[in-house]
This record gives C-alpha cells, sequence and structure tokens, in this order.
C-alpha cells in the first residue's frame, strides 16, 4: 500500500447534488426549483444530471432516517456537526442505503467532497462515520435504531421509511387504519414521480402531446405523460398551451366541470386560484360551454403568475387581488366553484423532497381554520343547483373530510354528492362520497375531492 493518497476532484454529479442541499440547508431553498436551475448552469450531461437528482433527492428525503444513523455511527451528535460536513454525509449515507453504489465508491467520493469544499479534517471525520454507516443495510440499521414493529408500528415505519411519525399516523388514519396501504404511500413517496402534462383544452390536444413523444395518461382526456427528457421541448408547453400538471389535479377539476348543473351555467369562480394551473384548465372547459372564469388569488405576486399562466387562454376570464374569506363579490353568485385550498401538500411529498421534514404538526390545524372559512365562503358564493369542489392536496383528514363535516353541519342547505361518478374509469375510489386519490394506487398526488351540491334552503 502507498502512504499517499490520490486527490480526486468531485465528480459534477456529487458536487452539484452537494450544493443543492447546501442552499436548502443554508437558504431554506426549494429542491425542486434550485437543481433544474443548477443543472442547466452547469450543462450536466442526462447520466449525470439523473445521478445528481437521485442524489440530492434521495438525500433530501432520507434526512431523518440518515441523521439518525449518523448520530449513531459519530462520536459528535449530529446537530454538533458544521452544516455542509452534515449535508455531505447525508450524500454519503443515502449512497451507501439508499443506492446501489459500491461502499467504497460512495465513502471515497464522499471524502473526496469534504476535502475539496471543508478540510482535511472534516474528511478524516466522513470518512470513520462513513465506514461504520456501511457496516450494516438499511433493514439492518432500522432492526438496530428503530422501535419494533410489535411495540410501535409507525415509529418503525416513519424510520424504515423517512417520514416524521405524525405524518405516517396522518397516513393510517386517512386510509382508514389501514397500515399497508398507508406504508405503501411511504414506499411510493420516495420514488420519483411521472411527469404529466395537460393540453389546455381549446389550445392544444393529447394528439399533439404524444405526436411530440409523450404517452396519452391513464385517465384525463386532456392528459399526457412524458418518460423522458425536459418537457418543455414539446413546442406546445413551450408556448403555454399545454403545461406540466399532476394527472390528480386534472382529474379533480375536470369533476367539477362534469357535475349537472341546470341552466344557468354561465358564471365560474377559481377561488384560490395561483399560480393558476387549474384555473387554465377551467378557463378552456368554460369557454367550450360559453361560461367565464373569475380566478381570486388573494398574493399579488401569485396573481401575477395566473395572469401569466390564463394569458393566451381560450374564452373569457378575470384575475382578480381578493381575500376570498371576505369575498367582494354578491352572495349566490356563482354557478361552479373550485376551492383548491391552500395545505399542507402532505399528498405531494414525492415532489418536494425536504417538504415532510419543514412541516410541522401544528401547521394543520392554522390550515384548517383558513380552509373552514374558505368553505363556509365557497358555499356562500354558489347559487343553490350549483356546485362547489372541495379540493386539497393533502390526504389528512384535518384538512379533507372533516373541514366538509363542520361546514356542512352549520347548514342545512348543502349536499353532498358522489364525487366517484365524475372520475370515470378511474379505480379503488373506495366507498365515497368523497374521493381520495393516492400515489401508490392511481399514480397521482394524493389529491382529495369532495363534491358539494346547494339546496334550495
Ligand atoms: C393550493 S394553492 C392553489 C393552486 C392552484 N389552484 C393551481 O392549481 O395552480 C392555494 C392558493 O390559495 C391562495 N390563498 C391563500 N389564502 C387565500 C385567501 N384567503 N383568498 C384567496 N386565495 C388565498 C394561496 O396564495 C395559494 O396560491
Amino acid at each position: 500500500m502507498s502512504g499517499t493518497r490520490t486527490r480526486r476532484a468531485p465528480d459534477p454529479a456529487r458536487q452539484a447534488a452537494f450544493d443543492v442541499l447546501r442552499a436548502v440547508s443554508d437558504e431554506d431553498a426549494y429542491a425542486n426549483l434550485v437543481l433544474p436551475a443548477l443543472l442547466r448552469e452547469r450543462r450536466l450531461d442526462a447520466r449525470d444530471a439523473a445521478l445528481a437528482t437521485e442524489l440530492a433527492y434521495g438525500a433530501l428525503r432520507g434526512q431523518g432516517t440518515y441523521d439518525a444513523v449518523l448520530g449513531a455511527c459519530s462520536t459528535r451528535p449530529v446537530d454538533e456537526l458544521d452544516a455542509p460536513v452534515l449535508d455531505a454525509l447525508r450524500l454519503g449515507a443515502h449512497q451507501l442505503l439508499g443506492m446501489r453504489v459500491p461502499s467504497h465508491a460512495a465513502v471515497s467520493t464522499t471524502v473526496d467532497l469534504v476535502r475539496s469544499r471543508v478540510n482535511d479534517g472534516a474528511a478524516r471525520l466522513a470518512n470513520a462515520v462513513l465506514r461504520k454507516v456501511g457496516g450494516d443495510d438499511l433493514d439492518g440499521w432500522t432492526d438496530r435504531l428503530a422501535p419494533s414493529a410489535e411495540t410501535d408500528m409507525t415509529g418503525r415505519l416513519a424510520f424504515r421509511h423517512a417520514h416524521p411519525e405524525w405524518i405516517v399516523r396522518a397516513f393510517v388514519d386517512a386510509s382508514g387504519g389501514d397500515v399497508a396501504a398507508a406504508e405503501a404511500c411511504l414506499v411510493a413517496d420516495n420514488e420519483p414521480a411521472e411527469v404529466n402534462v395537460v393540453a389546455r383544452p381549446g389550445r392544444a390536444n393529447v394528439e399533439e402531446l404524444t405526436t411530440a413523444g409523450a404517452r396519452p395518461a391513464r385517465w384525463s382526456p386532456y392528459g399526457a405523460v412524458v418518460d423522458a427528457g425536459d418537457p418543455a421541448r414539446i413546442p406546445a408547453v413551450r408556448d403555454g398551451r399545454a403545461a406540466v400538471q399532476d394527472e390528480g389535479s386534472q382529474l379533480v377539476t375536470l369533476a367539477l366541470a362534469d357535475v349537472p348543473v341546470d341552466a344557468p351555467d354561465e358564471r365560474w369562480l377559481d377561488m384560490c386560484a395561483g399560480p393558476g394551473g387549474k384555473a387554465a384548465l377551467l378557463a378552456g372547459l368554460a369557454s367550450g360551454r360559453g361560461a367565464r372564469l373569475l380566478a381570486v388569488e388573494k398574493h399579488e405576486h401569485r396573481a401575477r403568475l395566473v395572469e401569466q399562466t390564463l394569458r393566451g387562454a381560450a374564452g373569457e376570464y378575470e384575475v382578480l387581488v381578493a381575500d376570498a374569506t371576505a369575498p367582494p363579490w354578491p352572495e349566490e353568485d356563482f354557478d361552479r366553484v373550485l376551492l383548491d385550498a391552500p395545505c399542507t401538500g402532505l399528498g405531494a411529498l414525492r415532489r418536494r423532497p425536504e417538504a415532510r421534514w419543514r412541516r410541522e404538526p401544528s401547521d394543520v390545524g392554522e390550515l384548517r381554520k383558513l380552509q373552514v372559512a374558505l368553505l363556509r365562503s365557497a358555499v356562500w358564493s354558489v347559487r343553490p343547483g350549483g356546485v362547489v369542489a372541495y379540493v386539497t392536496c393533502s390526504p389528512h383528514l384535518a384538512e379533507t373530510s372533516t373541514v366538509v363535516d363542520d361546514v356542512l353541519g352549520e347548514r342545512g342547505d348543502v349536499e353532498r354528492v358522489d364525487a366517484r361518478a365524475y372520475l370515470p374509469g378511474v379505480p379503488e375510489l373506495g366507498d365515497g362520497p368523497d374521493v381520495q386519490l393516492w400515489p401508490h394506487v392511481h399514480g397521482t398526488d394524493a389529491m382529495y375531492l369532495a363534491l358539494l351540491r346547494r339546496t334550495e334552503g
């Protein structure tokens, strides 16, 4: 053995992943915004870009579990390690426990990274810690560090699948106590999501997307899936006639438009429109029916995004900056109302790798108050005979069916419509009347939909 050690420059994928983790830790950045910009700026080729994405997203998703393992392998508590060293160790832990990178490569590339970006002392520490991490696999570390399934099933699942325990409990509750279903959702949250696109009605169609290499979506007649490459290479996406949008988001929007409503059916409202994905789909559908859309958004900068998204939309629409809990429009003014409420986003964790560790259980209570106020306002805004779609991209019961129960309990003139009837062909929609979509079942975000009709009071 030679006494000298070759100093290698870290490879571009690992450097990029490390920089994403640094931005997330230091600047509270969002990885799904930082990473694509960084890949473009550094012109990483497709192979390196895929590796950088797997490294950064995997390390961020797994953070809670990886920190527990690193803590068990380090003489210093992880929260006393310098932040850049901890970020590099998380990347190393992900390669050892979550990827098929050979141990020697996972350790040596991380040590090289720490040496070049921190210092030699930190590199020695990283070497010692990661060698211990590599002494077992994730199942082995779960047996060593997580509670047993017999005494604390949610605690064990939280460790094994790297979610905070309160989120695991929320998924179990939303699955009607079915622990296996909740576990399947945790697994799905750790896998990359499909890239879905929507052809905005009146401006593009699915054929145009499939001709450009996408394949038709499973259920949305306006949807397509892009299996490889940047969706922006599709001309319709590039010029805003189509856009990236989860198929679940498309389905809940289409459901609202499909519920029968006696004439007139001319005035549609999107109460929480920013950044405008669902508003753009609604605007296209409304124009085909001679209806007009009002897209409301409380925050000025997000209202500007709605304007950008709607620019060029077929038909008539207006964007209004307003607080929808104190509506400036008259009572019973609308035939159809979409309330896509601000929520914890627990249904889209696979798309936002760091989000699960940033959310707090206390966020749920705050958001629930707002959701109740907004839903009260939505049913106040719709005319008798008209419909409201209450939508969240969270399956947490405190944000979904119990919000609807509370508001319906306050008044006798609103009834639930069986939403399953308006998601034709979509399997496994449960007992109704509300619908909960799931990543592990439907491949969509975990969108919740309740359809409510105002009756004659
Ligand atoms: C879940 S997002 C809506 C996403 C949007 N429907 C889409 O598909 O692009 C919720 C939006 O509601 C806005 N919002 C929050 N409180 C509001 C209020 N009181 N009135 C109107 N909009 C509000 C937020 O700024 C955010 O843009």
